[in-house]
This record gives structure tokens, C-alpha cells and sequence, in this order.
């Protein structure tokens, strides 16, 4: 695929194509359109989008934790399959992290199931690379999902704390231009699987 991959911050007009990324994600849990037009609206600082060729392929929603306002916490992501493999989901995650540390945040959190190698693999690797700790522990478990739905637990990750303020993006890795599908498989090649969770400080 050629084009140019923009990422920026979301708007309202986005928040419909959001919803449908959700719904094609395949093991997001599908919000309301109204909670995705509601990121866009009210987390809009902690939120981003990803557009190749001005069409939403990508996006990854944040909030501040209201009894930890230096803790962003990161909501839901998805890629469109036509981008996939290609490092968008982890320049994503490089872009809204240098953002929202440039605007003082310290730890990112997250949920994700233990099933979701792709999810795992990139937020250990987040931690990795800006070589901060990765803290894991249990936020939700099977039980307390209503007993009408099936849904795996969902464990927790910290990660921190990032560097404080800085715009001379010192602290960050590499990302600064968005590079194009075939310039981040270049970059970052080709998959590795996924790694197993636990319950421990990394
Ligand atoms: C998870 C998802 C966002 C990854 O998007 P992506 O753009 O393909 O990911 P990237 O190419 O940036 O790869 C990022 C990391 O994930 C790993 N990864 C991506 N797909 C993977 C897979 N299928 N299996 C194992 N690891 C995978 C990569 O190896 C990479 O790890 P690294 O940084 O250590 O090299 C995408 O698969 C998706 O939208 N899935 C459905 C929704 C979802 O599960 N969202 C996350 C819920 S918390």
C-alpha cells in the first residue's frame, strides 16, 4: 500500500469511523457510536487517530485517571487489517505517550486480556523501549463481568514512570515524522509472538 499515514488528534467527525474500526477490530468490545463521538469530544488531548490518505485506519483513545491525574490511561486501540504488521498501532502508541508526557503525564495504564498477544507484545515493547518499569496485576477479574456474557479477565499494566516535561523530545525514541507502510515495515520488521503475562514488576 503507498500514501502517507497522518496521525493527529481526533475530532467529533471522526468519532463514526472509530466506532466501525471498533466493530471490524474483531476482539474489541463495541461501544456505543455515542462513547466514541464522546472521546473525541471530551479526551481529546489524551486521544489520536491514525489517517492514510485522509480515511481514519487507526486510533487509540485516552483518558486521565481522576485519582491519578499523572496517569493516562490508555482505553481502546485499533488498526484497520490493511495496516497491520506495519508498526502503526506501536507508532501510535510512541506519538500519544511522547504527547501526553510532554503535557506531564508520568505512568500510562492499560487493561488487556492475556489472550491478546498483539497487545501484550506492544505494550512490553512500549515499556522496553523508553526503558521505564512495567508493573502487572489483576484490574478485572471473570467474575465480575455480568454472568450473562463471556468476557476474559483483564490485567493491568503501569508503566513509568516517562521522563517529565520535555519538548526536546531527549527522553523519546525515534518517531518524530510518521513514516509511511513501507518505510515501518523497513523500520520495524517483520512480527514476533507475544509474551506471556504475570503478576510481578519488570
Ligand atoms: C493490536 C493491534 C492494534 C496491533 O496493531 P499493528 O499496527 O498491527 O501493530 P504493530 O505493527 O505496530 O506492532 C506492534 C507490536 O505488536 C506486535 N504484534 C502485532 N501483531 C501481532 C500478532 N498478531 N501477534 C503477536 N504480536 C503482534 C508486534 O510484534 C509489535 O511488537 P514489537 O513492538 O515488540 O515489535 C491490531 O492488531 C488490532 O487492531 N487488533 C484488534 C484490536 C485490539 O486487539 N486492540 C488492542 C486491545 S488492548
Amino acid at each position: 500500500m503507498s500514501g502517507n499515514v497522518v496521525i493527529e488528534q481526533p475530532s467529533v467527525s471522526d468519532g463514526a469511523a472509530m466506532w466501525r474500526l471498533a466493530r471490524d477490530s474483531g476482539s474489541l468490545d463495541l461501544n456505543p457510536p455515542y462513547t466514541y463521538l464522546l472521546c473525541c469530544h471530551q479526551f481529546h488531548d489524551t486521544s489520536i487517530v491514525a489517517r492514510f490518505d485522509g480515511e481514519v485506519v487507526g486510533f487509540l483513545t485516552g483518558f486521565r485517571e481522576q485519582r491519578s491525574p499523572e496517569t493516562v490511561f490508555f482505553w481502546q486501540l485499533a488498526v484497520d487489517d490493511s495496516q497491520r504488521g506495519t508498526g502503526l498501532a506501536r507508532t501510535m502508541v510512541d506519538t500519544l505517550t511522547t504527547r501526553v508526557a510532554e503535557q506531564g503525564a508520568r505512568y500510562i495504564t492499560l487493561s488487556v486480556t492475556p489472550d491478546n498477544h498483539a497487545s501484550n507484545a506492544l505494550f512490553r515493547s512500549l515499556a522496553e523501549r523508553w526503558n521505564v518499569q512495567l508493573t502487572t496485576s489483576w484490574l478485572f477479574e471473570k467474575d465480575v463481568f455480568p454472568s450473562e456474557t463471556t468476557h476474559e479477565p483483564e490485567q493491568h499494566f503501569r508503566i513509568g514512570p516517562f521522563p517529565g516535561h520535555r519538548r526536546d523530545g531527549r527522553h523519546a525514541p525515534r518517531h518524530g515524522t510518521i513514516p509511511t507502510a513501507a518505510q515501518r515495515r523497513t523500520m520495524y520488521g517483520p512480527h514476533i509472538g507475544g509474551s506471556p503475562t504475570g503478576d510481578r514488576t519488570e
